[in-house]
């Protein structure tokens, strides 16, 4: 079965002053991939993902999102349609209750109007209690977000993305603040969800363990350029203990 190819990066570069965060990184990614992005603090993981979330102008190299040069793509429903992001910070509004949460994923599809309107009746509740009930919160709709845990409060911000449905997800470090059980636990639940969609997953992690467990392909930086860009099966004890070694022989 081939897939189409989702995500294709293009010698892309980015600096801030002098500093090279990203250095002429090309690879291409299909849909329904699962992969992992690690390297030492600084590597550039966050930097990869806000530039394929168009959050971060590049300075050079070109992305293309499904085949379109990323600067194509208008911010809003069609862009929120292709790509969703994930959080550390769950990017939720504590003081709502967890159902109003989950419906700020129609947010971009509804337009203002309907976005105001659900906080007092949620429009479309079906869908957000289904969401709720798959990552395991059916009986938390109309809890105050903010009186979660940690872990909880992550799956909410799972099910606002099941809600919104794009064709890729974006996280980054998305179990950094959570206990290891937790953190098992929300990255099962994650790939599983993404898998069954057929949705493609990019996650950048600290634990290689995880990114072994739960992605199929691992593509690693450093210093801002590909070190390695592997199926997970290929990824040597050796390769990685070269990856995080901390002096560089340049
Ligand atoms: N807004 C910014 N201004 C200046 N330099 C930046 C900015 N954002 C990132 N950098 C630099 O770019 C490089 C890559 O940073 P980035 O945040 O992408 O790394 P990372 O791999 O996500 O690290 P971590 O694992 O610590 O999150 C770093 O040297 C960082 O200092
Ligand atoms: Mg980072």
């Amino acid at each position: 079965m081939s897939s189409k190819t989702i995500i294709e990066a293009k010698k892309i570069s980015k600096h801030f002053e002098r500093k090279i965060a990203l250095s002429s990184l090309s690879f291409s990614i299909k849909q329904g991939e699962l992969v992992a992005l690690i390297g030492s603090s600084g590597a550039g993981k966050t930097t990869l993902l806000n530039s394929i979330a168009g959050l971060v102008p590049l300075q050079s190299g070109e992305l293309l999102i499904d085949s379109l040069p990323l600067s194509d793509y208008k911010r809003g429903k069609m862009f929120a349609k292709k790509i969703g992001v994930i959080r550390q910070q769950f990017d939720l509004i504590g003081p709502l209750s967890v159902i109003h949460n989950v419906l700020a994923g129609k947010l971009s599809e509804w337009g203002l109007f309907k976005s105001l309107f659900s906080l007092l009746i949620p429009q479309e509740k079906e869908s957000a209690i289904t969401a709720l009930e798959r990552v395991g919160l059916g009986d938390k709709p109309y809890e105050i977000t903010a009186t979660l845990s940690g872990g909880e409060q992550q799956r909410v911000a799972m099910a606002r993305l099941m809600v919104q449905n794009p064709e890729i997800i974006l996280a980054d470090e998305p179990v950094a603040s959570l206990d290891p059980a937790r953190a098992d636990d929300v990255l099962s639940m994650l790939t599983k969800i993404v898998s069954e969609k057929n949705q493609t997953l990019v996650a950048s992690l600290h634990s290689v363990e995880y990114a072994r467990k739960y992605f199929t392909r691992i593509i690693s930086l450093k210093n801002g350029e590909i070190f390695f860009d592997l199926p997970t099966e290929k990824v040597s004890d050796e390769l990685l203990t070269e990856l995080y070694q901390l002096k560089e022989n340049d």
